[in-house]
């Protein structure tokens, strides 16, 4: 099915051609600034005039005033279905309300030719996410599930746009650190192969001490020799590596299933052959140089970005400014390729520090997930008994299907908090707060969407036929403003792409929710005379809903 601009290109190109009219004289094209609405004359406004004004009155020129410039640029637009009236405001700017019957006619057709037709271009091709990339020997804790959750959406995100994304896990698989955990392994296990999965919460616990090696003098002198024979390729030692290595991938791979998170593993080891040998050696930095160079020249990727927490900031930007010197990457972070550092802050615990257990350990993210889930759960089965308790018609829910809601629920307010927070600033870790059925939350949202669903479903009708069959129209004012709420999806799934911030996106999905709410309570649906239209719009937000749920990782359920 055919691609449709978003709503501010199209505007943005029939003010292109207002602005060649109005302005013949003009050697450069003018780029037309279309922007969404700050004031209630109008859905969008075109911001030319100041500018232009302020420009003509360097020479001599007949317009008396900023109004005046305005004007012109608004007698020049083309005509289009899709505008109802404009206006000029204050200075100069033109204000544009949509046309109800056109706003109605889009939506429509997106339900009839699907939601992919609503996906936005982006000027990239392929991009590489590298995100998630925990270490080896080491368990993955809260920083790991930001950048797993927010790069994630990020890849989901380009996906959508029509990008190829390329989801790299650049494991810690590399460094010193393996020589005493192989020294140590030695130790435990006569036969590498007897090695087995509890092995590696020994090698954790070992290697979080550090004591060892740090008392041990001749412990300390095996272990950087055994380094050396690592790199040196001696096999024993490399099966050693191949041991550890694998255990911990089982550990990551449980945690990846339980969010549905898929990532191809392109461990620091994999740039080994890459990195030039002077001194032997290779740290974090050299690494992360043969990566980028084998993104930009082997994978040919326009587009490289890095999640990783905000403390790392300083380390790409050595490692983008090294690239730019090499003449890698252009100076002109405008232009492509381009490699970009998405950054986050921290989780905090409700006492405003680094969030900790209360033995002052790292946060496990396996227990986080299944508080959420056990916490949801036991909720859902105090509800249901309630429920029967006071005689309340509703769907008995058998104890495997208590346990998949409260999974989905569980595990999306987990995700939803991380991606719906800026990403920048630190934010407080708070089960009460995330598992709340009100407010910018997942369970509000999914509980809404089922919501919506079984109002279709009541309806008896044929949702699908009436897409062709039945007209939308949005007469009341709760409906226009659900109505172009929707069509601004594309623009929105534009720019959290552009700025790299889901959060954009998390904001849009709830004011879509608001928006529903507002329509719900002052528009009857069913029985009424719009009853119809009301139900395509009400398709129209379940169709929005959905994607923004895929585009954040979430897999919502029709009945909840
Ligand atoms: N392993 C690193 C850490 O846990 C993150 C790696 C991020 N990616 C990269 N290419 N440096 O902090």
């Amino acid at each position: 099915e055919e691609h449709v601009e978003n709503m501010k290109r199209q505007l943005a190109n029939l003010f292109y051609a207002s602005l060649r009219a109005a302005f013949p004289n003009e050697p450069n094209d003018i780029e037309p600034l279309v922007a969404a609405s700050t004031t209630k004359f109008g859905d969008y406004q075109c911001n030319n005039a100041l500018g232009l004004f302020t420009k003509f009155k360097r020479n001599v020129t007949h317009y008396v005033n900023v109004h005046a410039v305005g004007q012109d640029i608004m007698i020049n637009l083309p005509p289009s279905e899709m505008i109802e009236s404009c206006s000029i405001g204050g200075p100069g700017f033109v204000n544009v309300k949509l046309s109800n019957d056109w706003i109605a006619k889009s939506i429509q057709k997106m339900l009839v030719d699907g939601i992919e037709t609503w996906a936005p271009r982006l000027p990239v091709k392929r991009v590489v996410v590298d995100f998630s990339s925990p270490n080896i020997a080491k368990e993955m804790h809260v920083g790991n599930l930001r950048s797993t959750i927010i790069g994630d959406s990020i890849a989901r995100m380009l996906a959508f746009s029509n990008v190829e994304v390329l989801r790299h896990n650049h494991v810690g698989d590399w460094g010193t650190q393996f020589g005493m955990l192989i020294e140590y392994l030695f130790e435990k296990f006569l036969n590498v192969e007897d090695v087995n999965e509890t092995a590696i919460s020994d090698l954790q616990a070992f290697y979080k001490s550090k004591k060892r090696f740090d008392t041990d003098v001749a412990f300390k002198e095996r272990a950087q020799k055994a380094v050396v024979r690592l790199q040196g390729g001696e096999s024993k030692y490399r099966q050693a590596w191949t041991q550890i290595c694998e255990i911990s991938r089982k550990e990551f791979d449980k945690i990846y299933e339980c969010l549905g998170v898929h990532l191809e593993e392109m461990g620091e080891s994999f740039y080994n052959p890459y990195i030039p040998k002077k001194d032997g050696g290779y740290n974090y930095a050299s690494t992360d140089l043969a990566a980028l160079w084998y993104h930009l020249n082997e994978e040919k990727a326009d587009w490289i970005i890095y999640v990783t927490d905000v403390g790392q900031q300083q380390h790409f930007d050595m490692v983008f400014s090294a690239a730019k010197h090499a003449g890698w990457l252009p100076d002109d972070d405008g232009t492509y390729p381009k490699a970009s550092h998405v950054g986050f802050g921290l989780v905090l615990g409700e006492d405003g520090k680094r969030f900790r257990t209360r033995s002052s350990e790292v946060v496990r993210l396996v227990d986080l997930l299944d508080e959420a889930k056990v916490r949801m759960l036991e909720e859902a089965k105090e509800k249901q008994e309630q429920r029967l308790k006071d005689g309340i018609i509703a769907i008995h829910w058998t104890e495997e299907e208590l346990e998949q809601i409260a999974e989905i629920v569980g595990y999306a307010a987990v995700k939803y908090t991380d991606l719906k927070n800026n990403r920048l600033t630190n934010y407080t870790f708070s089960f009460k707060q995330m598992l709340n059925h009100k407010g910018n939350t997942a369970v509000a949202l999914l509980y809404a969407y089922a919501r919506i669903c079984s109002i279709i479903e009541k309806s008896d009708q044929n949702i699908q036929e009436l897409k062709t069959t039945g007209s939308l129209v949005l007469d009341h004012v709760d409906e226009r403003t659900l109505g172009l709420h929707l069509m601004r999806f594309s623009e929105v799934v534009e720019e959290a792409c552009s700025n790299l911030l889901p959060s954009m996106l998390c904001d849009y999905f709830h004011n879509l929710s608001e928006y529903f709410t507002k329509f719900y309570l002052n528009c009857q649906v069913s029985g009424s005379a719009e009853e119809t239209s009301r139900l395509l719009l009400c398709e129209a937000t379940v169709t929005v809903m959905r994607k923004c749920f895929h585009l954040l990782g979430i897999v919502p359920r029709d009945k909840i």
